[in-house]
Formats: structure tokens, C-alpha cells, sequence
């Protein structure tokens, strides 16, 4: 994606395996901020700096990298672990394409388990700066776009499209994941489990069920499990919880 293609617009960031799924965790879970950083290198320059409070999350090829407090499983994210304290966080890709989209007015973080609240942020940030256009960034995998991600992206476009009351400021292919989205979980029987079913068949679930983690997508599969919207601040380059009543307020 070229970075100039989000300069001024409301960005999100789908990473669902399993990037934007354990941020979205890890702030729910009470951690003061998530800061994202693209490289292994960097995190430990920041720990061993301003940031020595800081927990160091990530992975490098799904695993937890050497000396880190944690990996990259949302599962890992739990309140006992993280209230209260930073998280220095790098994935593979996730972390980088919440990089790539600096040039944009503001970056959420968003994915299956807090596609309603993202959507209606970002709806509310574009009504307030007056923009008429999001932009779903699918972080996919080493360049390529992944089946999971515009899976995530659709649920998030279906979502929005209730938001704004039929209206849709999303592009209008998109409209093809929020189908694909909403066939997958229109099913009978379990819809969390079809879901989940899915994700497994996508290259991201595949690498996650050949390290062990098939349940890493179960989680992911969680629709509408956090009202919790992660925002980029623009002043330190941190994630946090977007307060959707100071958007609009201030
Ligand atoms: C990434 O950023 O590439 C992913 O989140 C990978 C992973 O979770 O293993």
C-alpha cells in the first residue's frame, strides 16, 4: 500500500492473526498503551531507554521472540498481566502497517472482536473532521493480502454500513468482504465456531495451527466481544482507548 494512498483519512488497521486482535486484548485487558514498533532491535533500544516500565511484546515468524515477556497470543493478554503497564509490541506485519499509514488524520486499530465499536468511531472521527473516506488497511502477510484480513475488513464494513444508516463511506469493492463476511456467518448452527472454521482454512490460521495455536482462533473469533477502539496518538506514537464521547465533544 502506498503510504500517501491514507494521507489525511481515517485508517484502520486489520491485522485479525493476530496483531490487531491482541492490541485490541491488551487494552481491554487495562494496559496503559500498546506502542508499536517495527523492529526487534528498536523495541529493546526503547526498554532499556524511556520505556524500561514497559513490557515487551511480539513475534517473529508467530514465535515469541528471545528475552520478550510475551508473544504475540491474545490469550497471553490478561488483566493480572498487563493492567497498568505499557506494552513495546512488534509483529511481523501488523506493527509495520500500522507504520505505513502515518500520513493519515488518525489510525484505529480494528478487527473482528471490535468491528461495531471501530466502525462507529471512524464514522465519528470522519463526520467531526468532515472526510468522506475510510481506508481499511489489511495488514496480510509479507506484501500479499490475506484471505483473514478482508474477512476482518467485511465485518468491520458491515458493521459500519448499520452505523451509518445505510449510508457507507467505505469503497465500494469492500462491499464484496462484508458479503463474503456476512455468508460465512449467516450459517446455521454456531457462528463463532463457522468463523473460527474459516479462519483456519486462511494462510494466517494455517501457520497458527501448525505452531499450536489453533486457539489463538477461537479468540479471534470473538464478534463484538470488546467495545474497546485502540487510536493512535499523534503526539507520542502510543495506541490507546479512543473515547468516543471527547471526539466528539472536543
Ligand atoms: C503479524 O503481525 O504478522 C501477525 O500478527 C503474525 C502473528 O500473529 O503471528
Amino acid at each position: 500500500m502506498p503510504r500517501e494512498s491514507v494521507a489525511g483519512g481515517i485508517a484502520i488497521v486489520v491485522d485479525v492473526l493476530r496483531a490487531s486482535t491482541t492490541i485490541v486484548t491488551a487494552l481491554e485487558e487495562g494496559a496503559s498503551f500498546v506502542k508499536p514498533v517495527s523492529g526487534v532491535d528498536e523495541a529493546r533500544r526503547l526498554k532499556h531507554g524511556d520505556f524500561s516500565s514497559c513490557l515487551l511484546g511480539g513475534e517473529r515468524g508467530g514465535l515469541r521472540i528471545a528475552g520478550f515477556d510475551l508473544g504475540n497470543s491474545p490469550a497471553e493478554y490478561t488483566h493480572s498481566v498487563v493492567a497498568g503497564r505499557g506494552v513495546l509490541m512488534t509483529t511481523t506485519n501488523g506493527t509495520l502497517a500500522i507504520e505505513r499509514c502515518e500520513a493519515a488524520r488518525e489510525i484505529l486499530v480494528g478487527s473482528f472482536v471490535n468491528r461495531t465499536s471501530v466502525a462507529r468511531s471512524a464514522f465519528l472521527l470522519a463526520s467531526k473532521y468532515g472526510i468522506d473516506a475510510i481506508h481499511l488497511v489489511c495488514a496480510g502477510t509479507d506484501g500479499e493480502e490475506t484471505d483473514e484480513d478482508i474477512l476482518g475488513a467485511g465485518a468491520i464494513v458491515d458493521a459500519g454500513i448499520v452505523a451509518a444508516k445505510g449510508h457507507s463511506l467505505f469503497d465500494p469493492c469492500s462491499q464484496k468482504a462484508s458479503f463474503e463476511f456476512l455468508r460465512v456467518i449467516n450459517g446455521s448452527g454456531d457462528s463463532r465456531g463457522r468463523l473460527a472454521a474459516r479462519l483456519r482454512q486462511s494462510l494466517g490460521g494455517k501457520n497458527l495451527i501448525r505452531l499450536g495455536m489453533d486457539s489463538d482462533l477461537i479468540l479471534a473469533a470473538a464478534v463484538d466481544r470488546c467495545r474497546l477502539v485502540p487510536y493512535q496518538c499523534s503526539r507520542t506514537g502510543t495506541l490507546m482507548s479512543f473515547d468516543d464521547l471527547k471526539c466528539i465533544d472536543s
